[in-house]
């Protein structure tokens, strides 16, 4: 994908990103990474153009992130899953694709079957959101975000409510999509993962990308800012 940021600030009461500028060409896996307030979540909200940011542009694949066709070009997963907690795993995926993307009933079940397999849950389509693990609900979240076919796949913190077990799980699960040609924006404060599964990392701290590049930034940090973070994390 290609992702260009233009002079972004945005402001909430205070301001939480701060001028940035960044422009990357051909990377599949983006990695944003700091500390809590950073403004990791902001940023990958204004690039999943669910925000407006208050001062500058930015683009992804060529087109600015406030068109709907970027809307609809991309997969969205969250800290914790966002499932209709009333539909199982299945429902929630073929009720997206049936009445966003009119796809017909039968097309829309072999679908979610397809993307329920991918993740490991071919057996678990029936349940309740609230009758599987944080884990499985989770997958199912990233099954039914691949399932629009989207272009980008961003995931904020995946594995954030979940224990060491199921974070595992569920990691496994994204880091097998490597091959399935989709591209990912992605906060995770797991490194190990950060190292494995991304191609690019932005190190944020205080509303600024203070240090960027490929993983082997993390290995040999420049700045104070992200010697100092990884001093603190494993
Ligand atoms: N909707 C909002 N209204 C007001 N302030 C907000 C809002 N969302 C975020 N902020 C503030 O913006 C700053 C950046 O928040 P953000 O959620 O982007 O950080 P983050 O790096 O994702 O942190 P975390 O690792 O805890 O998820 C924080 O100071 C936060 O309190
Ligand atoms: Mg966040």
């Amino acid at each position: 994908m290609n992702l260009s940021i233009k002079n972004v600030s945005h402001t909430y009461d205070i301001e939480v990103i701060n001028d940035l500028n960044i422009d990357l060409q051909n990377y599949h896996s983006i990695a944003m990474i700091g500390v809590s307030g950073s403004g990791k979540s902001t940023l990958l909200r204004l690039l999943a153009g669910l925000e407006t940011p208050t001062e500058g542009t930015l683009t992804v694949n060529g087109r600015d992130v406030s068109l709907s066709d970027h809307r609809r070009s991309i997969g969205m997963v969250f800290q914790t899953h966002s499932l209709f907690p009333h539909l199982t795993l299945k429902e929630n995926i073929t009720l997206v694709l049936e009445k966003t993307r009119g796809i017909a009933q039968e097309k829309a079940s072999a679908i979610a079957d397809e993307n329920l397999d991918r993740l490991s849950l071919a057996d678990q389509g029936h349940k309740l959101p609230q009758n599987v693990s944080g884990g499985q609900a989770q997958r199912a979240s990233i099954a039914r975000a691949l399932s629009i076919d989207p272009e980008i796949i961003f995931l904020d913190e995946p594995t954030a409510s979940l224990d060491p077990i199921l974070t595992d799980e569920v990691l496994s699960g994204i880091e097998k999509l490597k091959t399935s040609g989709k591209d990912f924006i992605f906060v995770s404060h797991v490194l190990s993962f950060v190292r494995d599964f991304a191609d690019y990392v932005i190190y944020m701290d205080k509303g600024k990308i203070v240090e960027h590049g490929t993983p082997d930034i993390l290995d040999a940090p420049k700045s104070s800012s992200l010697k100092n973070f990884m001093s603190k994390v494993r």
